[in-house]
């Protein structure tokens, strides 16, 4: 499996991503289900803890809460030091397997970029193989990602991206710039979920239609765009 880069994430713009979308159905569906003290979750590329201080804020019971990341920066801006911080990938890590009672995840998948793109959907695959790995027998495991339900367009935003990327053209206004893309489609996801036979049942799956502004909807590129939320349970 080839390495993923770091020159195709941007932390900076993550983190104004992550303080613009501070609202997740993560925080509610993890919060309902803590029921005693000291349960751990762990946020796969949680960067500087938005989400995992939102539910340690609404939880009644403290939260043994862990971050596995890419970047160090976060670990500095960290907004609740109760957090642990691990330096690392999901796709490279050394975690112990069934440790976590939750773990969560939010657009992660789609920035998971190394080689084409049959190595960039082995790595989507690998991802949730690991959250499912790390969980524990009776445990959760939740995403929220962005998908995009045509092949064609997800290619079209990968080739753009990666060029924009390697001529280091970027716009905030845009999101383009350093960061390259490559969205999974439901179909792709629901595969990925059949391989793991026996281990987990789906909870519930919900898929919503994003947001964009007319003039992004009316161009097909973002026409079969929807927010994916997953809430699975391990169950061996
Ligand atoms: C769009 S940001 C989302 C941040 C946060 N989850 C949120 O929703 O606000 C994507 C995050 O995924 C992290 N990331 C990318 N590849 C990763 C990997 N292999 N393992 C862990 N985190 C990764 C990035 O560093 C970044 O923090």
């Amino acid at each position: 499996m080839k390495v993923q880069k770091h020159t195709t994430l941007d932390p900076e713009l993550f983190m104004i991503y992550e303080r613009l979308t501070t609202d997740s159905p993560i925080i509610s569906e993890v919060t309902s289900r803590i029921n005693k003290p000291g349960m751990k979750i762990l946020d796969v590329g949680g960067a500087s803890g938005i989400i995992l201080n939102a539910i340690i804020n609404k939880s009644r019971y403290k939260i043994d809460a862990t971050i596995l990341d890419m970047f160090k920066v976060y670990k500095q801006q960290l907004v609740n030091k109760q957090i642990r911080y691990i330096v690392g990938s999901i796709l490279n890590n050394k975690l112990k397997a069934k440790s976590y009672d939750f773990v969560i995840l939010r657009d992660v998948l789609h920035h998971l970029i190394a080689g084409g793109i049959s190595e960039i959907q082995k790595h989507q695959e690998k991802a949730i193989k690991e959250m499912v790995r790390l969980t524990k027998k009776g445990g959760y495991i939740i995403f929220e990602e962005e998908i995009n339900n045509s092949k064609l367009s997800s290619r079209i935003q990968y080739f753009l991206s990666s060029i924009a990327n390697k001529i280091h053209f970027g716009s905030l206004s845009f999101w383009i710039g350093k960061v390259i893309v490559s969205f999974m489609s439901k179909k792709e996801i629901e595969n990925v979920l059949k391989k793991q036979t026996g281990g987990i049942r789906v909870v519930k799956r919900r898929f919503i239609k994003c947001n964009f502004p007319f003039l992004w909807r009316s161009i097909f590129l973002m026409n079969k765009f929807q927010r994916a939320f997953y809430i699975i349970q391990k169950i061996s």
